[in-house]
């Protein structure tokens, strides 16, 4: 068990083992202590961590410490700023400098805009917004989706306009259509194939994978609850897993303390699930035999993603 090295990189940092703690907060009263605890848990694994849409700060700067927060405890950290795709060079630069941050996260989240009463209606220009954003950043981008999911056609798009990492965010988890719904009660939508919109992580992860995109690095996120989900994410290709929604109801239960013991748990089940399939690290892991069932199946068949691992794809005869 002590020999599983969990390392792993993404954009050029190595990080000690494949987690992120994915953008929650910053902007309101309670952040700044939510943004501390997260940083000091960051801190206590050498992991990165990233804040919430900084939008609230860039439009009111007294708002920033709700985000600073995050570095109080976790000085030298790596922190990643958080803004929504259609922010400009110059808001992205900013959102940075506020966090000395060393990562840029540019979100997707049109399911979730177009549920909000007051959300976007106009998605035109996202896509030049995004590259004007990763031509000019000083530090690495990574785009993200929010719990919908990632398609390779997306993925494509992205890589092609210079994107070099990808968080696939897909459905599972965190469910902002059914926040949204809920926040505008009766006059929400009710129709389940909305409430449940988007590509399940896995399938996502199988699609933007799959799609072979060089020098691309996909981080997993979207209902990554337990270490044996992350070793499935792992092993489907992701080179780190984000978690949210599970660290913030842990943080709630008990703080820091509650916090740092449901990571330590959650990476030691990874570890498990890693040595019992054979592996000790997660080039291996990524190399184990797999199978896939059910709907991730039929999704992979439909979408041409590979169905086996790289040391089972059945080889053609020699001639
Ligand atoms: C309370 C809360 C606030 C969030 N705010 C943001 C945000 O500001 N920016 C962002 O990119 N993602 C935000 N997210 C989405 C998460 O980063 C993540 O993509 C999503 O929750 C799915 O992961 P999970 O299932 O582990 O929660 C938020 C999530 C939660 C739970």
């Amino acid at each position: 068990m002590d020999q599983v090295d969990l390392r792993t990189s993404l954009l050029g940092l190595t990080l000690p083992v494949p987690v992120i703690i994915n953008a929650m907060t910053g902007g309101v009263a309670e952040a700044a202590a939510i943004n501390r605890v997260l940083g000091r848990v960051a801190a206590a694994f050498g992991i990165p961590v990233a804040v919430g849409s900084q939008r609230a700060a860039l439009d009111d700067p007294s708002l920033v410490p709700t985000y600073a927060a995050v570095r109080t405890d976790n000085p030298d950290g790596i922190v990643i700023a958080n803004l929504g795709a259609g922010a400009t060079p110059q808001d992205a630069r900013r959102a940075v400098s506020m966090i000395g941050a060393n990562l840029l996260q540019l979100h997707l989240n049109a399911p979730q805009e177009l549920i909000m009463a007051e959300g976007d209606r106009d998605f035109r220009g996202q896509l030049g917004s995004i590259a004007a954003v990763v031509a000019d950043s000083r530090v690495p981008v990574v785009v993200k989706e929010c719990g919908f999911g990632m398609s390779a056609e997306t993925a494509r798009r992205l890589h092609a306009v210079g994107v070099r990492a990808v968080d696939v965010g897909g459905r599972g988890g965190t469910n902002f259509a059914r926040i949204e719904a809920r926040r505008l009660g009766l006059r929400g939508p009710v129709d389940p194939g909305l409430l449940d919109w988007g590509i399940p992580t896995a399938a996502s992860l199988l699609d933007v994978v799959g799609a072979a995109l060089p020098g691309l690095d996909v981080v997993a996120s979207g209902g990554v609850r337990h270490g044996s989900e992350a070793a499935r994410a792992l092993a489907l290709g992701a080179c780190a897993v984000g978690v949210a929604g599970a660290l913030l109801r842990a943080v709630q239960r008990g703080g820091a303390e509650t916090a740092q013991d449901f990571l330590a748990g959650f990476l030691r089940d990874l570890r498990t699930v890693v040595l019992l399939v054979g592996s000790t690290t997660l080039a291996d892991l990524r190399r184990a035999p797999r199978v896939l069932t059910g709907f991730t199946r039929e999704w992979a068949e439909q979408r041409g993603a590979p169905l086996a691992s790289a040391r089972t794809v059945p080889q053609p005869p020699r001639s």
